[in-house]
């Protein structure tokens, strides 16, 4: 009995000072950004989520391919669209690739988040196919998306693309081996300059990346619902890996309140959020 007492004694003892260090972490990181070390601005694109943003040292790396990966509902468009909006608002220049929800719904969650009404940026699979220049039937999507986003580059520059899913466009373009394929269009990706945010529907709770997505990306992010949280809604937002930064790998509890998203420490109150 005694040592039983004496056990959860101390496994309180341990999640306590977990929670201290992971805090301490984070006004760590907090501190560092404050006093401006990190990347400089222009070099990152800004999540606007209040808390990753110092947990990345700034932001995600321009020229960065990331994966959002998660299970369904975990919010990755929200975030992605928050993410998006957040930077137009800077001028970051910005485009929406959609592949499964229509425009009218990506506004509606737009509306719902209070980012906007505007719908210029969001592409849809018809908008794609119009502006394909081939009368055909429209086969290699990969292609057809290559040449899209070249055509817009030439208009312009272009700072940062979010395909939504990515699992869409390997159903689309029938591609049977994933990793060569996402290879050549990372590096396409990359080539021309843009931060890409690519969203990977989980085809289960445990399996983010199928075709091992992760190992050719520059950045990976995954949100989840972690199992054996009673009552608990918010999804847990993780950098599982951020090139050329000295990431947090802290899981942090994501929540939207007040038009703002928040990242705070998984381990810390879901009400220490001052978002909310
Ligand atoms: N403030 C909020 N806090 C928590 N959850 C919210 C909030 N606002 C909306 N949600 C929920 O988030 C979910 C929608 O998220 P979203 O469509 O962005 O998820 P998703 O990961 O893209 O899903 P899918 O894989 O189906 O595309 C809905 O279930 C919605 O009710
Ligand atoms: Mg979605």
């Amino acid at each position: 009995m005694e040592t039983d007492k004496n056990l959860d004694g101390q496994a309180m003892l341990l999640a306590e000072l977990r929670a201290i260090r992971e805090q301490l972490a984070r006004l760590e990181l907090r501190v560092d950004a404050l006093a401006g070390k990190g990347a400089p601005a222009e070099a990152v694109i800004k999540t606007f989520v209040d808390g990753l943003d110092e947990g990345l040292g700034g932001g995600i790396p321009r020229g960065h391919v990331v994966m959002l990966g998660g299970p369904s509902g975990t919010m990755k468009t929200s975030l992605a669209l928050y993410i998006m909006q957040r930077n137009r608002a800077e001028d970051v220049r910005g485009i929406y690739v959609t592949l499964e929800e229509s425009r009218e719904s990506l506004l509606k969650t737009m509306t719902r988040l209070g980012i906007g009404t505007d719908e210029d940026f969001i592409v849809d699979i018809g908008k794609l196919r119009m502006e394909h220049e081939s009368a055909e039937e429209p086969r290699d999507w990969l292609q057809i998306l290559k040449d899209y986003l070249s055509r817009r580059l030439e208009k312009g520059k272009l700072d940062l693309v979010v395909i939504d899913p990515l699992n869409s466009l390997y159903a689309l373009a029938g591609i049977k081996d994933p990793r060569k394929d996402l290879f050549h269009f990372f590096a396409f990706l990359r080539g021309i300059g843009v931060t890409s945010i690519l969203i990977m529907e989980a085809e289960a709770e445990d399996r983010f990346f199928p075709n091992h997505e992760d190992y050719l990306a520059d950045g990976v992010l995954t949100l989840d619902f972690p199992k054996n949280e009673v009552g608990e809604l918010s999804p847990r937002l993780r950098c599982v890996k951020m090139r050329h930064t000295e990431h947090s790998r802290e899981p942090f509890r994501l929540t939207f309140g007040n038009g703002r998203f928040a990242a705070d420490p998984w381990s810390a109150k879901a009400d220490s959020n001052p978002a909310r």
